[in-house]
């Protein structure tokens, strides 16, 4: 018996076997969940995305494109995924966003409007736009679902709390991205709707979109020197919570921002090195 056995969702971030969503969505597959994948229609990601879920043992997946800075995109998306599905318990949102010439240390104060709002809009606004989407299917009822609800996670930084040079104005996004988080767990959490939204802030990975930020080595380094478990954490230990937030295991929590991180974010001074 798997933890997601019966539920039905949709996860949106996967470019390869690096992604974070991937690991979210192999620990989901493997916990009996039905998933939905979306890719990027640029380049070879159609061909990307379909070779990282064979890699997890999906050979032939629901894969529709999106680009979730287009309203009509995401309609097709959760309206496709409506008509061959019905209901939907869950949605992954692990995308982001920025023009990377301005992810570089001392480039923060020098960011153009268009850059700044545009950070925002994919990185944060889009989980607002999902949810909006995600909320009519997730009040059906319908497979094994008994009552109205679902679960919807995103993915943050600890550079949305704290200054981290070169993350600039992502550091921005991830402070809109969870408060978004916690409004929209205010609202959708009512009676009769019950939609759980939560953030997991995970710790510095090399993947397609970390590779954008300047100073990404230096960040790793730095979280193995100065994180609580001297480490940094691992794509399955991000996979693993959110089967946790994903599942009824956590049907108590909402708008949450659950650290993964090896202890990094709870250090205010680390030890002098010698
Ligand atoms: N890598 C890290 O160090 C790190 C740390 C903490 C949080 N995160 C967050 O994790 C999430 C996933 O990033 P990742 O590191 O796995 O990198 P990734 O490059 O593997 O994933 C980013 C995804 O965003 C998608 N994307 C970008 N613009 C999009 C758009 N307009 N529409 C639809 N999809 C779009 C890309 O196609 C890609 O699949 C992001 O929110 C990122 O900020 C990453």
């Amino acid at each position: 018996m798997g933890l997601m056995d019966g539920k039905k969702g949709l996860v949106f971030g996967i470019a390869n076997e690096r992604s974070y969503a991937w690991f979210i969505a192999k620990q989901l597959h493997e916990q009996g969940a039905e998933i939905g994948f979306t890719f990027l229609p640029i380049g070879k990601m159609e061909h990307r995305v379909k070779k990282a879920c064979e890699s997890m043992g999906i050979s032939d997946p629901w894969l529709v494109e999106c680009d979730a800075n287009s309203d009509e995109s995401l309609d097709t998306v959760f309206g496709q995924w409506d008509k061959d599905h019905g209901t939907l318990d869950f949605v992954v949102h692990s995308i982001a966003f920025a023009d990377k010439d301005y992810l570089k240390a001392d480039m923060f104060h020098q960011t153009p409007r268009n850059v700044y709002t545009g950070a925002i809009d994919t990185s944060a606004y889009t989980l607002l736009a999902m949810s909006q989407r995600a909320l009519p299917l997730m009040q059906k009822t319908g497979g094994n679902k008994t009552e109205p609800g679902g679960a919807i996670i995103n993915m943050s930084y600890y550079g949305g709390e704290k200054v981290t040079p070169g993350y600039n104005v992502m550091g921005i996004a991830k402070a809109c991205l969870e408060h978004t988080t916690r409004y929209l767990a205010y609202e959708l959490g009512a009676p009769g709707r019950n939609v759980r939204v939560n953030c997991i802030s995970a710790g510095p990975f090399k993947t397609l979109a970390g590779a954008g930020v300047g100073g990404m080595d230096k960040m790793i380094e730095y979280q193995e020197y100065a994180s609580s478990m001297k480490r940094c954490n691992t794509g399955d230990e991000v996979g693993d919570t959110a089967v946790y937030l994903l599942s009824d295991l956590s049907s108590g929590v909402t708008g949450e921002t659950i650290h993964v991180d090896a202890g990094f974010s709870i250090v205010g001074v680390p030890p002098h090195k010698d």
